[in-house]
């Protein structure tokens, strides 16, 4: 059977990545796709949301057990959800994954990398996204959001978090074919707009690969930055194109 594919949202807190998780998988389903798993880390299994619990509403957890308990996740996650997942050609859409660690524990808790990633090659074996949106947005407005939330990460302070999506962009630039970074500071419409500008093309890709006697269709040029006009106009055309009304929107 073929595979399917494996798309993460990442980026700060509030930035509206389960927002956007709902909504693609809203719209890829009413788009006639059948098999949507949403999933999300820490979590997405119960041991999982178990660790989710201690890790976002526990005591004080000090930096090296947080990272090994996000890896111990994550690894849980990997080989009970995503793997099967994908292996049964599902378009599996995961509201975080490794990017997550690297922003966080490396960059915003001072680990070194090469140990993160250690621990998480463990957890991950050669699994690597298709597709990261980058939800990006200056801390600041993520703050203004997120304010009532109050969980363990989002109390952390505007420096870390500042650090953190430095590290997403960073990542993001390292390898841009396989990233669409998306100015969530956009109405949740036009976020999600740009969301299927960036999913569309490999979701139809896929599907044209997955039919019996088709060849594989060369690969697409980099992802655009969605924040230019010709990107948006694109994007606006696909979303037309699409049964997502605003009505589908999460209310605030
Ligand atoms: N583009 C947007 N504009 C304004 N508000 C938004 C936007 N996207 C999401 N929100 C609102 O911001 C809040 C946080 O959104 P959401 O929970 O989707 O973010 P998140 O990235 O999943 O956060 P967390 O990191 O805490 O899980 C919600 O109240 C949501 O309705
Ligand atoms: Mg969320």
């Amino acid at each position: 059977m073929a595979r399917g594919l494996f798309i993460v949202f990442e980026g700060g807190d509030s930035a509206g990545k389960t927002t956007q998780v709902r909504l693609l998988a809203n719209a890829l389903r009413a788009h006639g796709v059948e098999d949507v798993v949403t999933t999300r880390e820490p979590g997405g299994t119960d041991s999982g949301e178990r660790l989710r619990a201690a890790l976002l509403h526990g005591g004080e957890v000090c930096p090296a057990a947080e990272a090994l308990a996000y890896a111990a996740d994550r690894a849980q996650h990997v080989a009970e959800v995503i793997e099967p997942a994908l292996t049964a050609g599902a378009i599996v859409i995961s509201d975080r994954h490794l990017d997550s660690s690297i922003a966080y524990q490396v960059e915003g808790r001072g680990l070194r990398e090469t140990d993160v990633r250690a621990v998480n090659q463990l957890a991950i074996g050669r699994l690597v996204p298709d597709l990261t949106v980058l939800l990006d947005i200056p801390a600041a407005d993520a703050e203004r959001r997120g304010r009532d939330l109050g969980d363990r990460l989002e109390t952390a302070g505007l420096p870390f978090h500042e650090r953190v999506n430095r590290r997403y962009r960073a990542l993001a630039q390292a390898a841009p074919e396989r990233y669409a970074v998306i100015d969530a500071r956009l109405p949740i419409g036009r976020v999600h707009a740009d969301v299927l500008a960036a999913v569309l093309p490999l979701v139809r890709r896929s599907e044209a690969q997955n039919l019996p006697g088709q060849e594989p269709a060369p690969a697409p040029p980099a992802t655009a930055q969605p924040s230019t006009p010709s990107a948006r106009a694109a994007a606006a055309e696909l979303a037309a194109s699409w049964p997502v009304t605003a009505s589908q929107e999460p209310r605030p």
